[in-house]
């Protein structure tokens, strides 16, 4: 089925990108091959000119690999994309790939702790300057622009506290001073968050997150207009070779297919259990990005079709009582992973955000108290019932 953009999304996510082999098989082929063979010398040169198209080696591109990029292309509503081994594989490529020493870049504070790396420690070891502002604070955003200012980093919502950044209207002031704009949308997820509609030029995913769902394999994608992928992407793909195995592109193609089905379920319980604890007098602050008393709930009214998967909320008791709440779960396991059919439940002050220090952790109001839940597809009822029991033994 050709990916038409008439279909709407989750059918997208069913069939788009399905290239099918002369076997005519319903599922898509796993092409487990590192290279290619030519019919003819005169068919590799040919090849190897980009005058005739077809694959050469798997480093470069994949039939496997292809279906998972055109499906995400389609679901995205991107002209093009490409699949690297991990998430922070897909930020560095994407990043590195548009700027070269001499340039200035700014992102926001509010980043996962590898992704600051990238941009507060890698970045500048290359001679390209960074600097980092309050993601939610527009004018900032607006100071930090250099003549030299090339891209703007951020992700939204923000891990761990789900804080909303208004997508549009840094697009604007990115694209007003020439820069581009690169948002890493993994909290939001493909079915609640298009950043490329609202203006942005690059979304780069940890596929191993709700695209695949379901723990079993790492993987990135970056999406973007043609241009973008083929003159910051492609060839830095080709030539450094961040290439993601045929292997797990097959799991994450698979995974697409059930997408939209595990995510509107996860945002419900999400949902369900923000209201289930908000008012517990173990509980001292509540954020999920669907509620009315979030931040800021008019941004996610604005550029979000849904709320969230995850939830953050502050324990009593700091430290300690945040670890006697995850120790006394019986259900939900303690992991600093996200996006899973199991539901995970995170501490960031220890785990994810412990590398960036206090001070860092006090500016973007990460508590010791601070736990994020990443909800599965387990019954809501269930996970109420042992969120709630663990907070009584608070
Ligand atoms: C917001 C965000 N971006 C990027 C990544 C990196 O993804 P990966 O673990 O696939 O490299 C993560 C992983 O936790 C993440 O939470």
């Amino acid at each position: 089925m050709p990916a038409s953009k008439s279909y709407r999304p989750e059918t997208r996510l069913v069939h788009a990108g399905t290239l099918r082999s002369e076997f005519g098989e319903t599922s898509e082929a796993l092409f487990l091959t590192q290279g290619y063979v030519y019919e003819s010398s005169a068919q590799a040169e040919r090849r190897f000119k980009n005058e005739e198209p077809g694959y050469q080696y798997s480093r470069f591109a994949n039939p496997t690999v292809a279906m998972f990029e055109a499906r995400m292309a389609a679901f995205e509503g991107a002209e093009a994309a490409r699949a690297t081994a991990t998430g922070m594989a897909a930020v560095t490529t994407a990043m590195m790939g548009q700027v070269k020493a001499g340039d200035h870049v700014v992102a926001s504070k509010q980043l996962f702790g590898s992704c600051r790396y990238v941009v507060e420690e890698l970045l500048p070891r290359y001679g390209v300057a960074s600097t980092l502002v309050d993601g939610t604070d527009l004018t900032q955003w607006k100071n930090a622009v250099r003549p030299n200012t090339k891209s703007f980093f951020l992700e939204s919502p923000t891990n761990p506290n789900l804080e909303v950044l208004d997508i549009a209207e840094i697009a604007k002031i990115a694209h007003n001073a020439g820069a581009t704009l690169v948002v890493d949308n993994v909290f939001a997820t493909p079915l609640w968050q298009s950043p490329l509609a609202l203006g942005a030029d690059c979304v780069v995913y940890s596929a191993t997150k709700h695209i695949d769902g379901q723990g079993r394999c790492l993987g990135g994608v970056i999406l973007g207009s043609e241009k973008f992928i083929q003159d910051n992407v492609h060839n830095l793909i080709r030539q450094t070779g961040p290439s993601i195995s045929p292997f797990n592109a097959w799991v994450l193609l698979k995974g697409l297919e059930t997408l939209g089905v595990r995510v509107r379920r996860q945002t419900d319980t999400a949902a369900t259990i923000a209201v289930a604890l908000v008012d517990n007098p173990k509980i001292t602050r509540m954020i999920y990005p669907g509620r009315p008393d979030h931040p800021q709930a008019k941004i996610v009214q604005k550029q979000m079709k849904g709320g969230s998967t995850l939830v953050a909320f502050e324990v009593k008791g700091g430290k300690a009582g945040a670890f006697r709440f995850q120790d006394a779960l019986k259900l939900v396991r303690i992991s600093n992973n996200l996006g899973d059919a199991k539901s995970l439940i995170t501490h960031p002050a220890t785990t994810t955000h412990q590398r960036i220090g206090a001070e860092a952790r006090a500016e973007l109001g990460i508590t010791d108290g601070m736990v994020r839940l990443s909800c599965g597809l387990e019954h809501p009822d269930d996970l109420c019932e042992d969120l709630l029991q663990a907070l009584d033994k608070v």
